[in-house]
């Protein structure tokens, strides 16, 4: 049987609103989130997932980077994209320059014209989604898609999820207390969450099939851009040459794609993205400092979230 039956946009639109659902009280009900196939998301988001697990067609080559928001999808479509556009072109003229990243590369469960183009003009770019590993379609879990997945401490992504909620929400920190979104996280109810499902969904499947998945932590790249960097362009088919690293060319991509160069770019500092239920783009790049839950937490809290990722996450070994 297959997992989903077929249904037009309007029946998918009906059904997700007979979903459990749950209004986040901490940014005064503004948000509410459905939970479909194990996890929760916005309404926009889920209608455009459940379209996606449908009708998407999975190539061969087709390469996934998947992350659970806020642990570093931005910069990973900004890397993977300056790695596989580099000989395309020079450095004062890559896209990246002029363009928001999540635009250059598509969103699984919303870019859905922008995938069939590049589909059809056998225009190689990799397809992000936030999509938990069960929930993809199924032409991706029968395929040998290679599969890029970044993760990222928890307690930064709470609060960087914090600050995201918010600001779509349009509420001062002062009205938007970051207990309660602490609680409903915890509770795993956040965007694409339980948090620790998500990253258990891809671990899981990488313990069959290692060689389909890389997995790429945020903290690591930071402390050592270059053989991550290295590793990704590897990964997605597109290695670097000798020449090329002592050319600079690997440097080169880290400086197009660093936090201070990206957020201080016109189009990330005041552009809005349409398909994205119009989110500015400048709330994706916030302040990309690790540990800067240590300014929320109180001993409580780091308490309870300790035990909780050592309860879940500890098979893993990918979690610190
Ligand atoms: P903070 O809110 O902690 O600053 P995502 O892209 O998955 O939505 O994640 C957003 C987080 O990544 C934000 O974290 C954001 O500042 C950070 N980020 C965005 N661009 C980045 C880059 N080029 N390098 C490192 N971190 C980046």
């Amino acid at each position: 049987a297959t997992k989903t039956q077929f249904m037009s946009t309007n029946e998918i639109k009906e059904m997700v609103k007979t979903l459990p659902q749950q209004t986040c009280s901490w940014v005064k009900d503004k948000i509410t989130m459905y939970k479909y196939q194990g996890f929760w998301s916005l309404q926009k988001f889920l209608e455009g997932a459940i379209f996606t697990q449908q009708s998407f067609k999975a190539q061969p080559s087709d390469v996934f980077l998947c992350s659970y928001p806020k642990s570093g999808t931005t910069w990973l479509k900004a890397l993977a994209f300056a790695i596989i556009t580099r000989k395309k072109f020079d450095e004062s003229a890559n896209p990246l320059l002029t363009t928001f990243p999540h635009k250059c590369i598509p969103f699984l469960e919303s870019d859905f014209e922008q995938i069939e183009e590049n589909q059809k003009n056998s225009c190689f770019t990799p397809i992000a989604t936030h999509f938990p590993y069960p929930a993809l379609p199924e032409s991706i879990l029968a395929s040998n898609c290679k599969i890029v997945y970044i993760y990222r401490n928890m307690k930064d992504v709470i609060v960087s999820y914090y600050h995201f909620l918010r600001e779509i929400a349009k509420l001062p920190i002062q009205d938007a207390p970051f207990e309660g979104a602490f609680d409903d996280f915890t509770h795993g109810i956040s965007w694409y969450g339980p948090y620790w499902d998500h990253i258990l969904g891809y671990w899981k499947a990488s313990l069959s099939r290692p060689e389909r998945f890389l997995f790429l932590k945020y903290e690591d790249m930071k402390k050592d851009p270059k053989s991550n960097v290295k590793r990704l362009a590897e990964f997605i088919g597109r290695p670097f040459t000798i020449e090329e690293e002592n050319e600079g060319v690997i440097d080169n991509i880290i400086k197009l794609c660093s936090f201070e160069n990206l957020s201080n770019l016109e189009v990330n500092k005041s552009g809005r993205s349409e398909g994205f239920v119009g989110i500015e783009n400048r709330l994706y790049f916030r302040k990309a400092k690790d540990g800067d839950w240590e300014n929320y937490f109180s001993d409580e809290m780091i308490e309870k979230i300790d035990k909780l990722i050592d309860e879940k996450l500890s098979v893993t070994g990918l979690v610190l």
